[in-house]
Formats: structure tokens, C-alpha cells, sequence
């Protein structure tokens, strides 16, 4: 068979981002950040649609000339359809669904959710099925059984808050700006993990829950600070590793679950967290002492982008899993 070039949009936050993928390899990725949303504290969905309507086309345009692609080569063009804010879906969509209008070639929508799993195959080495990933991001918390490409299932989830949502609302109370995470990632670096102690949360079989961490996480805080007003400015450090670790053990803790009950020894990881340099430290750690295969996706590849999108259009374009013209944005999106 030729090869197949498909370019793909992502649009489901904050972040506007076009790929341009020769079969599942990628020839361009490229993303747009909002700082527009910093000085709120999180994304303002609709300052986030707005911002995606003026980076869409210098976006799109930079991946196909970075690809040396011109749209008349392209087989495919794919965009997330959900999990995500709907304003902001709605710009990747009607765009993506107009250009391939257009250029009279399928259009493909994808899962954001899946599309995170399936970044472990914009590059070699490539996880063998079945495989568990662990997606962990702003809004979702999930243990993925992958049986085959297009073939998942969520095997443990979140009950309340992601684990992104953890470190940001951490962030928040420490007055670390959005997103915190990878600002509590490099505060950590310097920090005693041992130096406070956070327990482990408590829920059934392969689920998680944030919520009581959290609370603890505040109420600890609201203590020291009533003995000591200046107690986060001089603990800092010390703060953000212990609050870090607690979370990578307890999602580590619930990955070593579900690889015994299944009987799994090939191990990824995937989503924004997956950023997260104790998280990746770790599950190498923990592999090596479990006789896992571990698989670490590139920084590029964690947070949110448009080559996983088209890594799993691609997937799709081979199974002729094209969509109609009257797709829609969906915020919640199972798989
Ligand atoms: O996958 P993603 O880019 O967007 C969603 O689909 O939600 O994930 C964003 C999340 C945020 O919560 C952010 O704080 C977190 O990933 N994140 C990190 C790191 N880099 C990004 N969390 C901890 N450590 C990091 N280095
Ligand atoms: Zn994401």
C-alpha cells in the first residue's frame, strides 16, 4: 500500500495544535500554548475558543510547509471530536471538517482519550498487545487495557479528581501559577519527600480518588500556616516533593495492581503527567524490580498534541473509519 498522509488537529483545551503524519510516523507537530489564561488560574473556556480561532490557520499552515506537504498529498484530515470543551472542540472540528470538505478526502474524528494511549506508536519501540497504559492528565485518571489499536478498556478510573488535577489545585494553594504541575515537578527536585507525610487514599480494586488528598493537602497546609505564617515560602521545596511522591506511589501503587490481576508485563504510560519526572524516574524503578517492558512516551508526545491524533486516524484510516460531515463536539467521550 502507498504511504498515507493525514494532517490532524487538536483542539480540545488549551492548547491549538496541527500534525502533519506520513503513516504513523511523524513529519511535523506542532503546538500553539494560551498564556491568555495564566492570570485566571485555569482555562476560561471561552477566552480558550477564541485563541484557537486565531491560531488555527498559522498553526495548520507551519505543519504542512514544516512537513514539505502541500493539502493536495494529504489522504485524510483528522481532529478530536472529545473528551473536552466544546467551544474549543468546535474550532478544531468545523475547520478540520471544511478543509477535508474542500480537498474531497475522508475527514476522521478521534478520541482525545485514546489518542493518548495510541502516542506510544508515533515511534519505536512499540508496546506489543495487549498492554496496560496509565493516562493520567487535567481531567481524566484511567487504567487502559489496549487488546489492539482501536480496541481499549478503562479497567480503573478516577472517581472524583484527575491527577493533574491534583498537582494543580496543590499548585493553587501554594500560589504556584497554572498549570502547577510541572512548576511542583521542579520545585521538588529540591525537596525532602519524606518530609511530610501524606496518607495513601483508599479506594476499591483498580480506582482512584483525589478528593480526600487533597483536603488533606489543605488542611495540613492551614495548620502549619496558623503556627507559622511565612511556613509554605520556607518549606517549599519540601512541600512539593512529599505531595509528589505521594501521588506517583499511590499511582504506581494501582498500576502493579492491575499488572498482576492481569497478568501484564508490558507497562506505558501517557497524558500530561506522564510529563512528570518522579513518575517517569519511578515507573523505570519499578519495572526493572517487576520484570515489566516500560514505555515513556517523549516529552512531545505527553501533553496534549495533534500527533497522537493522527497516529490514531491513522489506525482508523486503515480500518476505513471515516466520519460524516455532520459530527458534532462531545465533552465527555467514552471508549
Ligand atoms: O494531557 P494534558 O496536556 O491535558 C489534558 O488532556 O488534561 O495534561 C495536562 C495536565 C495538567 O494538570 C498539568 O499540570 C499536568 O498535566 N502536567 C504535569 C507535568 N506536566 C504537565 N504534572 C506533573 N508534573 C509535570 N511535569
Ligand atoms: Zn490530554
Amino acid at each position: 500500500m502507498s504511504d498515507i498522509h493525514i494532517l490532524a488537529i487538536e483542539s480540545s483545551c488549551d492548547d491549538t495544535s496541527a500534525a502533519v503524519l506520513k503513516n504513523n510516523r511523524v513529519l511535523s507537530n506542532l503546538i500553539a500554548d494560551q498564556s491568555v489564561h495564566q492570570s485566571f488560574g485555569g482555562v476560561v473556556p471561552e477566552l480558550a475558543s477564541r485563541a484557537h480561532m486565531q491560531n488555527i490557520v498559522p498553526v495548520v499552515h507551519e505543519a504542512l510547509s514544516k512537513a514539505n506537504i502541500v493539502p493536495e498529498q494529504l489522504n485524510a484530515i483528522a481532529c478530536t471530536r472529545g473528551p473536552g470543551l466544546i467551544g474549543s472542540l468546535m474550532v478544531g472540528l468545523s475547520f478540520a471538517k471544511s478543509l477535508a470538505w474542500s480537498l474531497e478526502i475522508p475527514f476522521i474524528e478521534v478520541n482525545h482519550m485514546q489518542a493518548h494511549v495510541l502516542a506510544h506508536f508515533a515511534e519505536a519501540p512499540e508496546p506489543e498487545f495487549p498492554f496496560l497504559c496509565l493516562t493520567v492528565s487535567g481531567g481524566h485518571t484511567q487504567i487502559v487495557l489496549v487488546k489492539a489499536p482501536l480496541e481499549m478498556e478503562v479497567v480503573g478510573t478516577t472517581i472524583d479528581d484527575a491527577a493533574g488535577e491534583a498537582f494543580d489545585k496543590t499548585a493553587k494553594m501554594l500560589g504556584i501559577p497554572y498549570p502547577g504541575g510541572p512548576l511542583i515537578d521542579k520545585y521538588a527536585k529540591g525537596g525532602n519527600p519524606k518530609a511530610f507525610e501524606f496518607p495513601r487514599p483508599k479506594v476499591k480494586d483498580l480506582d482512584f480518588s483525589f478528593s480526600g488528598l487533597k483536603t488533606a493537602i489543605l488542611y495540613f497546609l492551614q495548620k502549619q500556616e496558623k503556627q507559622d505564617p511565612d511556613f509554605i515560602q520556607k518549606n517549599l521545596n519540601d512541600i512539593c516533593a512529599s505531595v509528589q511522591y505521594r501521588i506517583v506511589d499511590y499511582l504506581l501503587y494501582k498500576l502493579k495492581m492491575a499488572a498482576e490481576k492481569y497478568n501484564i508485563n508490558q507497562i506505558a504510560i501517557a497524558g500530561g503527567v506522564s510529563a512528570n519526572s518522579h513518575l517517569r524516574s519511578e515507573l523505570e524503578r519499578l519495572g526493572k524490580e517487576q520484570g515489566w517492558q516500560t514505555f515513556i512516551p517523549k516529552f512531545e508526545f505527553c501533553t496534549d498534541n495533534a500527533a497522537m491524533i493522527g497516529v490514531t486516524a491513522y489506525f482508523k484510516y486503515l480500518e476505513n473509519d471515516f466520519a460524516g460531515w455532520d459530527t458534532g463536539p462531545t465533552a465527555r467521550y467514552g471508549f
